[in-house]
């Protein structure tokens, strides 16, 4: 028998084919198990020796060639199919940058970590607490029992329901209760930062119910005033990045430190921007309290349940969001919590400025 034109045929269906499914089903229709070549290589079981003699090597030639030119044919439908995908997905690398990327990071969360960044250079710790409160932790351990007129000052927000323990529950006034908590789930020594949210029922120009601080606390051994007060020049004068930072300490009252004190830092009104730096006495130049602090009361100590004979510290409250005013020259606190655009894209960071103590906390734009 003479397979040639079955050759032919199978050949030129094969030359056809213009895509991979399609010479699949030609590769099945042939060679697969029920395929026609396939068949004619059983039929040669039944044939006489003389006869497979003859027939054998004809079909086993019809096989093989119909074997390569599918290899072949798929060979160049693969090459087809990735040149063409090769084209579909070029980038052009001369194009122009796109342009500048739309979100921005908000001036606050730009200081907390900047905050953060100069914090840990000195050797602290971050410490979170919760934002809802309760009294306990907020008030009382902190040295103001019920009762005690310092709690009245801080306009708190309090929720209808105690909680389990028959605790009131209530915004934080302040990062304070993070010293207790940590405390009690690390003891001494410590040295920590807490930045966070706090909450006071209080709005205008320089005042939001929201606003932001940044807790310090330092237990260990033999710690004085002098440590506190070198701790905050040191960062007052890495965050503004300038060595003219002047500090003024006053005498002042906080229920959790004794004694305590207010920090100014003086300034200069330079075309009505408040600049950082020199002493708020000299001429033309203002005092600006950014924080409150002091050596931490003994009564706290032993509520954070650490031996206040032993061990002693500092602590100090930072306003994140007047830091931020006076570094980036902002005169309204509201329009940090505007969600304005174009406040925003003004003040705002790109997220490519990374606070780094090498390359400098903030970037000034
Ligand atoms: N918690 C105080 C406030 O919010 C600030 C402060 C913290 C003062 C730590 C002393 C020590 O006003």
């Amino acid at each position: 028998m003479d397979y040639a034109a079955t050759g032919q045929e199978a050949l030129s269906r094969i030359a056809g084919a213009d895509d991979l499914d399609t010479l699949e089903a030609l590769r099945v229709e042939f060679l697969g198990k029920q395929g026609s070549i396939s068949g004619l290589l059983k039929t040669l079981g039944k044939l006489d020796p003389e006869e497979r003699k003859v027939e054998g090597p004809k079909i086993h030639a019809l096989r093989e060639s119909v074997t390569e030119a599918l290899a072949s044919r798929k060979d160049v439908l693969e090459t087809a199919a990735l040149d063409a995908r090769l084209a579909s997905e070029t980038i052009d690398l001369s194009l122009p940058a796109p342009a500048a990327p739309r979100g921005v990071v908000h001036p606050i969360s730009q200081v907390m970590d900047e905050l953060a960044e100069v914090f840990a250079d000195l050797g602290f710790a971050v410490a979170t607490g919760p934002e809802i409160e309760d009294d306990w932790h907020n008030f009382t351990a902190l040295n103001m029992p019920e009762s005690h007129p310092a709690r009245a000052m801080h306009d708190t927000f309090y929720f209808p329901d105690r909680n389990d323990a028959g605790r009131e529950m209530l915004l934080r006034t302040h990062t304070s209760p993070v010293q207790v908590r940590t405390m009690l789930s690390q003891g001494a020594p410590l040295r920590i930062v807490a930045p966070g949210r706090v909450y006071r029922s209080d709005s205008d120009a320089t005042h939001t119910p929201m606003f932001h601080q940044i807790e310090g606390l330092v237990i260990d051994k033999g710690i004085h005033l002098g440590h506190l007060k070198w701790t905050l020049e040191a960062f007052l004068k890495a965050f503004f990045e300038r060595d003219d930072i002047v500090l003024r300490l006053r005498p002042s009252y906080f229920p959790f430190t004794e004694p305590s004190v207010e920090v100014d830092v003086g300034y200069a009104n330079q075309g009505g921007r408040r600049v950082v730096g020199g002493s708020g006495d000299a001429p033309g130049h203002a005092w600006m309290e950014v924080l409150g602090c002091g050596m931490v009361n003994r009564h706290v100590i032993a509520a954070g349940g650490i031996d206040p004979d032993e061990w002693q510290g500092f602590a100090f409250g930072i306003g994140v969001d007047r830091l931020a005013m006076l570094k980036y020259g902002m005169d309204d606190l509201r329009a940090f919590f505007d969600g304005d655009v174009r406040w925003l894209s003004h003040y705002g960071f790109s997220a490519l400025d990374v606070p780094t103590l090498s390359g400098g906390v903030g970037t000034p734009a």
